[in-house]
């Protein structure tokens, strides 16, 4: 089982303004989806602005176990030499995704209609997520998943000799099951279909289309109805990866609760799927604005400007927006916190099966440092504090979850005395260079005994 070493305590205080440009590293989850459709394509894919965050890498060691070439050949920039759909070869050891929810259940889709078996393990944070809602979909492919209690990794997934196409509503708002469904029709003849009520991130639909699938999305009143013709051959594709919005929210709600501040992140991927953090901090009153809106690779692009914002608001988010912003109600809830009135926050019971129980460690961290906070099992209430107004001085359990982690050094940059962190450790998996890019912006992070 892969740990992340030794814990990295932190202490954040107060900064002062923070400016200058924040150069966020490459997306998440289209690094992972570059990588495994890569895997899969049959021949060279190049990748720019990959992340090389430490699940990011996971993924690369993962697809090289099923047979691919992965090689890295300059910063950012990986070549895949892919095996083709079905022709993944049985890995001989067992595939660790560390931290990852994205990497094994994207990658245990990716090999479930393939005639090999692997096991699936993590660190502490991932062996207690739950994986039935991948393998319940899978088994109707004809795979066979054994973990442990609970759907629980460590977990062998026996890939389906002859598979079905399989036509499956997704339960959960997830793109991961979504997407894990998606990757396994790869390999099934035939049409698969998954249909979503609510609307998640489109990144796997827009790359295998890029890729040369045949993939058609429908709205209907049943939701997005998905259909994905089998057993296509794969064309390898150049892919430049856009920048990160959800690392790009650090930098961005800092500079709103910062007083003085001015920071510019330039080329932010703005799909739509996933930009409804922005759109909630603009109708809270944060001076934000879009710079030099473009596409990039298939993906709405644009710089953003974030300034000190001494005239927020705590607002209701439309809970059908979730969706679009489940991985930012952390660094959300920390804006909301130097807000006037209560921000409520409903229909994300997703929070509390993340890399943490989100709510739960931001709320817990949240008192700690002076904060009012109520939750129920799929809402939270933050009550504002107003500019300046928080008090700090908390010591935070991060829980092997780098938004935790980074969503309360952002608190202490604000708060009246410092924040303390217990791990800063699993910031690597997403946003490696947070702590310098914070501090170069005018950030006070340092690393502290406990
Ligand atoms: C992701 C989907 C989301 C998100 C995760 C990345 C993806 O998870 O929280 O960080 O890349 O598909 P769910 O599918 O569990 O909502």
């Amino acid at each position: 089982m892969s740990s992340h070493g030794d814990p990295v305590p932190m202490t954040s205080r107060k900064a002062g303004a923070l400016k200058g440009v924040a150069e966020v590293p490459g997306d998440k989850s289209i690094s992972h989806r570059a990588l495994i459709l890569g895997a899969l394509a049959v021949g060279e894919t190049r990748i720019t602005g990959l992340l090389e965050g430490q699940d990011v890498l996971d993924t690369a060691r993962a697809m090289r176990a099923f047979g691919a070439e992965v090689e890295q050949y300059g910063p950012g920039e990986w070549s895949v030499h892919g095996v083709g759909v079905g022709g993944f070869a049985e890995p001989d050891q067992v595939i660790d995704c560390g931290n990852s929810g994205t990497g094994v259940r994207l990658i245990m889709g990716a090999m479930a209609t393939s005639p090999i078996t692997a096991t699936f393990t993590g660190d502490a944070s991932l062996n207690g997520r739950p994986m039935a809602r991948v393998t319940d979909p899978l088994a109707l492919f004809g795979t066979e998943a054994v973990g442990r209690a609970g759907g629980r990794l460590p977990m062998t997934i026996v890939g389906a000799v002859e598979p079905v196409p399989v036509r499956y509503h997704v339960p959960v708002p997830s793109a991961q099951v979504k997407s894990a469904v998606l990757l396994a029709g790869l390999n099934a003849p035939g049409q698969t279909v998954v249909i979503e009520a609510e609307a998640t991130r489109d990144h796997t639909e827009r790359m295998l289309a890029g890729f040369g699938a045949e993939i058609v999305t429908e709205v209907t009143d049943e939701g997005r109805v998905i259909t994905l013709t089998g057993q296509p051959e794969l064309r390898p594709q150049t892919i430049a990866v856009p920048r990160d919005p959800s690392s790009a929210a650090f930098p961005v709600c800092a500079a709103l609760i910062c007083e003085g501040s001015d920071v510019l992140v330039p080329g932010i991927g703005l799909n739509p799927t996933r930009a409804g953090l922005y759109e909630t901090l603009r109708e809270m009153g944060a001076d934000l604005t879009y710079e030099n809106m473009r596409e990039e690779g298939g993906e709405p692009v644009a710089d953003l400007r974030a300034r000190f914002s001494p005239a927020m608001r705590g607002i209701e988010v439309p809970p059908e927006r979730a969706a679009s912003m489940i991985d930012e109600y952390p660094i959300l809830s920390v804006v909301a916190a130097f807000a006037e009135g209560e921000t409520v926050m409903r229909g994300v019971k997703e929070l509390r099966v993340k890399e943490s129980d989100r709510i739960d460690a931001m709320a817990k961290g949240l008192r700690a440092n002076g904060v009012t906070v109520a939750d129920g099992p799929d809402w939270w209430t933050v009550t504002g504090m107003g500019p300046g107004g928080v008090p700090g001085g908390g010591f935070c359990a991060s829980h092997l979850d780098h938004r935790i982690a980074m969503s309360f050094l952002c608190l202490g940059m604000a708060t009246k005395t410092p924040v303390r962190v217990d791990d800063g450790g699993p910031i690597a998996t997403s946003f490696p260079v947070f702590e310098e890019l914070m501090t170069g912006l005018g950030a006070r992070i340092e690393r502290s005994n406990r």
